[in-house]
């Protein structure tokens, strides 16, 4: 039977992820190294699994509230305050939702009109353009560029915007770049919403991810612009807890208000076990001055730096990246697509990255390497592309 219809055409016309698409072929590859899955190696501390076990053990299988357990907002918005200088009341302006994706999903809902456009930074991560797509808007794509660190500029974002233009999305530290926007950048975006009255969406799920000694500065921290920004994170990457799906959006009353109506009808809550789990995390990281954030963070930096280094003695030019846990190098001079490359890597060397263009045609030039994946496939992974890449000179 043809179902062409039954369905939405324009949702039926966006394309599956790119990322997955490349992580299944490895999969089905038994020994090959995946660098393609934007997710932690570790394993969610003990303690965090532990506070989990004994809910369910204590028989606490009920829904939450909608908005998620008081307990857990009240965490948050302590967590907040104290890392980013932020401050949100818990009863109003937090909701706790099913990881950051479904954030990112209720904030466009709430806020997209037919037709309304929202501006979607170039290279940033997957979901964004088709969840706009999915609310009725139309995805506005903003180059980034490696010149300027994979920044977004001020001039860049005025000029992309229209009167139709509803928000931005400002994906910062970027997935999959690792480009960080620092104070004085983020100044410079502030001004522009001034001018303009545009909706900030900023996802700052890798916000405990940054390098070099850097410190994330959440854009709702800056002067005048809690007022018109929603803020999204979640404890997928910072706390190694990406299959308990919890996230939360942090924002102005009546737009959290607009996004839990949302999120009532159509999610009800997120998993209680998540919730107390993602409780526990806050809860003794406050105690425990965040020592599992540390000593991920700092694991991450030193396959970081192997990375980088390791892209640059092949002879690639490899962008530094000071936050997430990805390196996005160009692989330009060898004259392949990105999807060229990716393929062609996998299948002689079984070594999966992502290729550069699933986050956007400006992506093209590049691949994405994960490294989140254990130290000794990662040097035999940057082994096996150094062959590859010998491979294709000499050839
Ligand atoms: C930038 C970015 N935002 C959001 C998400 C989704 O996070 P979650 O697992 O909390 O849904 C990801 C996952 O890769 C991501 O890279």
């Amino acid at each position: 039977m043809n179902y062409d219809r039954y369905l939405n055409p324009d949702i039926a016309a966006v394309p599956p992820s790119g990322i997955r698409r490349f992580f299944d072929l490895a999969a089905n590859m038994r020994d090959a190294i995946s660098l393609g899955v934007g997710e932690p190696d570790f394993i969610t501390p003990y303690h965090i699994r532990n506070a989990a076990i004994n809910s369910i053990v204590d028989g606490e299988t009920q829904y939450t509230p909608n908005r998620g357990l008081l307990s857990l907002r009240k965490e948050i918005s302590w967590y907040l305050e104290h890392r980013y200088q932020t401050s949100y009341d818990p009863e109003k302006e937090i909701l706790v939702t099913v990881g950051a994706s479904e954030s990112i999903d209720v904030a466009l809902r709430a806020i997209v009109s037919p037709g309304d456009e929202v501006l979607v930074p170039e290279p940033s991560y997957v979901s964004y353009s088709p969840s706009v797509i999915f609310a009725g808007g139309r995805p506005v794509g903003v180059v980034t560029g490696q010149d300027n660190g994979f920044r977004l500029t001020a001039e860049a974002v005025r000029a992309a915007i229209t009167p139709r233009t509803k928000a931005l999305i400002l994906p910062y530290p970027n997935n999959p770049t690792g480009g960080v926007m620092e104070r004085a950048d983020l100044e410079q975006l502030a001004q522009v919403v001034r001018e303009t009255g545009i909706l900030v969406i900023s996802d700052e799920i890798y916000s405990e991810l940054t390098y070099g000694g850097l410190t994330h500065v959440s854009f709702a921290a800056l002067p005048g612009m809690r007022d018109y920004t929603l803020t999204i994170n979640g404890f997928s990457k910072s706390f190694a807890m990406t299959g308990w799906r919890v996230g939360y959006t942090c924002g102005p009353a009546e737009l959290i208000s607009v996004m839990t109506k949302i999120h009532q009808y159509g999610i009800l809550c997120a998993p209680r076990q998540g919730q107390v789990a993602a409780l526990e995390a806050l809860k003794t990281g406050r105690e425990r001055n965040y020592e599992d954030v540390i000593r991920m963070r700092e694991s991450y930096d030193r396959r970081r730096r192997l990375m980088v280094e390791g892209f640059r003695a092949m002879g690639l030019d490899c962008f530094e990246p000071l936050g997430a846990f990805y390196v996005f190098p160009s692989i330009a001079k060898t004259g392949l697509t990105s999807e060229e490359f990716c393929k062609r890597l996998l299948e002689e060397e079984r070594v999966a990255c992502v290729p550069g263009t699933a986050f956007g045609p400006c992506g093209e030039g590049h691949i994405r390497c994960s490294y989140a994946t254990a130290l000794d496939k990662l040097n035999t992974a940057l082994e096996k592309m150094a062959q590859f890449l010998s491979r294709l000179q000499a050839g």
